[in-house]
């Protein structure tokens, strides 16, 4: 029994293969290894502030089930003094145009594996960044909207700050500042980290969910986002303070308006005419599949492909003219419900707690909660209760994701 544990201890390792430091850059604290290579998206935000905030470095270790993890090493044990540090601080975007094009046609290395998107979108993307527009990433909810846009900033060597304006009960407040009183001081102003970050030359700002964000964002935004005005007024009144938007700024904001347009909460189109559209591909079933095998290298192939499967059925059927379900199973539900797969829960047992509560239930048997039990149902049982699901559907549904 112990020795058996010795063993499963074998592919574990107790020195760190990658030891990095953390530091902050705007709001955000990047992670940068001895060899001066960011590794900032390999590591939890968490991981990352503590790290900075405590002034202590982190190595990278492999567990007993091959998955990498980082925790806290000593400067001493490991050797990474602070004088070998490089200094990041410096904007390094080329300026001259043969730098340019190479930079735009050789970023595809820079995204992350464990991010799906295509090579023209992934540098159409860091071709906007780098030309300075104002990014909008677009599409329906979990189609790695957010992520994308993290990873983009992530791979610009700029200072960058993150908002999450969908999160934001007072705009005002998180955009412009504060007004407090102090019995010495009188009133006085307090500026916001948003009008910071606009006043860093070169900084990436990410605007998350602008799409969930009051009205009264969007106003404030309109003159910080138009090309030719680019401030922030303090005030509403006409005369009162502005701030100019520093040179080289760059923002990226988000909105889950994919084939939502329904939606009542239709963002306004002046604002949206002042950004370049990103559109974000709802995954295909391979490149779907190769994400959860990449993502799950541990659980059975077979059913991964089942689920990438039921993904893609249910995203077909939600497009098609009769569609009797709203919206498909996004990549982040495939991805949660693999990791309860990986958890050691099947198939049947995953879809109900991670799927099925996604899906109306009213209507019984005509209700969307059923039509999409039975299309897992079918992937459940290896096909041997046929009665569960209509073969023609079954037929005709898989048809129109082929096509
Ligand atoms: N294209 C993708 N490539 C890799 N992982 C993805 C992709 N899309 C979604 N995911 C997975 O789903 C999770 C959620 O993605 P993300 O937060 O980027 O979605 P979003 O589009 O911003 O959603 P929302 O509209 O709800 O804000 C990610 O953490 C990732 O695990
Ligand atoms: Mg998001």
């Amino acid at each position: 029994m112990i020795k058996g544990k010795e063993n499963s201890l074998n592919k574990q390792t107790l020195t760190p293969d990658v030891i990095v430091k953390c530091e902050y850059s705007g709001n955000r604290a990047n992670a940068w290894d001895t060899d001066g290579v960011k590794r900032t998206s390999e590591i939890t935000v968490g991981c990352r502030q503590k790290a900075a905030d405590g002034n202590y470095l982190l190595g990278r270790f492999i567990n007993k089930a091959g998955k990498t993890y980082w925790k806290k090493v000593d400067a001493g044990e490991v050797g990474f003094g602070t004088s070998n540090t490089v200094d990041h601080s410096e904007v390094n975007v080329p300026t001259d145009h043969a730098e340019i094009l190479n930079f735009i046609h050789s970023s595809y290395s820079l995204k992350p594996k464990g991010l799906m998107m295509t090579e023209l979108k992934w540098k159409y993307l860091i071709r906007s960044a780098v030309r300075g527009k104002n990014i909008m990433m677009t599409g329906p909810a979990g189609c790695g909207k957010t992520m994308a846009a993290k990873s983009v900033v992530n791979s610009l060597d700029r200072p960058d700050f993150y908002f999450n304006l969908g999160a934001t009960q007072d705009p005002r407040a998180t955009l412009i500042g504060n007004t407090h009183f102090d019995t010495k001081k009188g009133t006085f102003f307090s500026k916001s980290l948003f009008v910071e970050a606009i006043q860093t030359p070169g900084s990436v700002v990410l605007l998350d969910e602008l799409s969930r964000a009051h009205p009264d964002a969007w106003n404030i935004l309109m003159t910080v986002l138009d090309y030719g005005q680019r401030y922030l007024r303090l005030d509403e009144a006409d005369g009162s303070e502005t701030i100019k938007v520093a040179d080289g700024v760059t923002f990226v904001a988000t909105a889950n308006i994919g084939n939502e347009y329904t939606s009542t909460r239709v963002m306004d189109k002046a604002l949206m005419d002042r950004f370049t559209i990103v559109e974000m591909d709802v995954l295909t079933e391979d490149d779907e599949n190769s994400l959860l095998t990449y993502m799950f290298p541990n659980v059975d192939s077979s059913v991964l492909g089942n689920v990438a499967k039921i993904a893609s059925l249910t995203r077909s059927e939600s497009n098609s003219e009769t569609a009797r379900i709203t919206s498909g199973i996004s990549t982040r539900t495939t991805v949660e419900l693999c990791g309860l797969l990986y958890d050691g829960f099947n198939l049947q047992e995953a879809s109900e707690v991670s799927i099925y509560p996604q899906y109306d239930n009213t209507g019984g048997v005509d209700s969307e909660r059923t039509f999409v039990k039975q299309i897992v149902q079918k992937f459940c049982d290896d096909g041997s209760s046929d009665d569960l699901f209509n073969e023609d559907e079954m037929a005709e549904a898989e048809g129109d994701s082929a096509s």
